[in-house]
């Protein structure tokens, strides 16, 4: 197993993500197709890993974002299908072709370039259609027409499916422009009058609210709800399990009199005689942001304060019993109120989304099936 030299890691539960895949393939896609949305690393999961398990459980594809994120998946696992959500360089086409990568067409103009080209073997491709998200996709059905007459003259293209993306999901004050888009998209798909395999439109919010009134689509789309991040009032419907946490150990402890200034700026001065501040090796260029500070951590059964500000590489916790160097920190825990994604990015004022993805190369990630440590990723060392 790799090693990793700073004590501070992410810890990720592979059973737990598993679980909450087959549990929304269950609940909410059991009649249509599942694709993981796995991009971003998975989330800050660990794209390879996470990949792994997508294969290992019911879900029927992933999807990323990037080509590279698409060719990192294929090396480990050519059958599993898998879907390029953003629009790819027209230059990397026949790249995608011979990985059996699954592309997105967004224009005209590149469904012109995909026509003429001389593919050695079938490349399979969504249309993605603008309802209302406004940032990739065609928003005319003439449009969508001429393209689809366009890619059929080349006998190599699929179209195997069509999709849309909802810019308001997660926003119970704006559900009239999800049904304006949701509409959209149906009036769309029932004009084109083609026989897609995939039709999608879902992403995990979207997916919990309205799977059971949704009837013309035959495959969903799902992310943030499988790493147990998804704030929605529906979730407590479903048995979603916590898949990620933040720790570190604490490398100093000092006992300081009243009136001491820590960190940078001097922004916290110690308040009382005795007060204990220890010292972690996480900062802000790790992942772990400034905006933290004041926050909970937890040393056994004692929540500690982040006080002063948050370093690049260092911060400092201030503790009412003693603690000692070595003592295990969690920052980040699912199963704690105070620790859980949802609580720091209200801290952050961000999405959970965000909170995952920050955390870089310099975090070592470990892999936990059946409680046990499998994989040690030290994605630094590797470089
Ligand atoms: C096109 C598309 N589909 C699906 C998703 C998954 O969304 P969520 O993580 O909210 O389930 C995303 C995420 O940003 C996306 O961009």
């Amino acid at each position: 197993m790799e090693n990793y030299y700073r004590n501070t890691w992410i810890e990720i539960d592979l059973d737990n993500i598993k679980h909450n895949i087959n549990e929304i393939k269950e609940k909410c896609s059991k009649d249509k197709y599942l694709f993981a949305v796995i991009k971003g690393d998975a989330y800050g999961h660990g794209l390879k890993q996470v990949s792994d398990i997508v294969v290992e459980s019911s879900a029927d594809g992933c999807a990323v974002a990037t080509l590279d994120e698409a060719l990192l998946v294929k090396k480990y696992h050519k059958d599993l299908k898998t879907l390029v959500l953003g629009i790819i360089p027209d230059e990397q086409y026949q790249t995608a072709c011979d990985n059996d990568i699954t592309l997105t067409i967004a224009t005209k103009e590149s469904a012109q370039l995909l026509a003429s080209l001389n593919l050695n073997k079938e490349l399979l491709i969504h249309i993605k259609v603008n309802t209302g998200m406004n940032r990739i996709g065609f928003i005319d059905i003439d449009e969508i027409k001429e393209a689809i007459t366009i890619l059929e003259q080349n006998k190599k293209i699929n179209i195997e499916g069509i999709f849309t993306h909802f810019a308001t999901a997660e926003d119970y004050d704006k559900e009239d422009y999800l049904m304006m888009q949701l509409n959209r998209f149906k009036e769309v798909v029932t004009n084109l009058n083609y026989d897609f395999k995939y039709i999608h439109c879902t992403n995990s919010a979207s997916l919990l609210k309205l799977h059971e009134h949704i009837d013309f689509t035959t495959a969903n789309r799902c992310g943030i709800v499988l790493y147990c991040a998804l704030e929605d009032k529906v979730l407590y419907q479903y048995d979603i399990k916590p898949t990620f946490k933040l720790k570190s150990k604490i490398a100093q402890v000092q006992v300081y009199e009243k009136g001491k200034k820590i960190g940078y700026s001097i922004r916290y001065t110690t308040e009382k005689d005795n007060e204990i501040i220890a010292t972690i090796p996480i900062g802000y260029a790790d992942g772990f942001a400034r905006a933290h500070t004041l926050s909970k951590v937890k040393v056994k059964e004692q929540y500690g304060t982040i006080v002063g500000s948050i370093c690049m590489d260092q911060l400092m916790i201030r503790f009412d019993d003693m603690v000692h160097i070595n003592d295990e920190v969690i920052l980040i825990d699912g199963y704690d109120k105070e620790l859980n994604v949802f609580t720091r990015c209200k801290q952050a004022q961000t999405i959970t989304h965000e909170i995952f993805t920050r955390f870089g190369n310099r975090v070592p990630k470990l892999y936990y099936k059946n409680k046990e440590l499998v994989e040690i990723d030290n994605a630094l060392l590797k470089k």
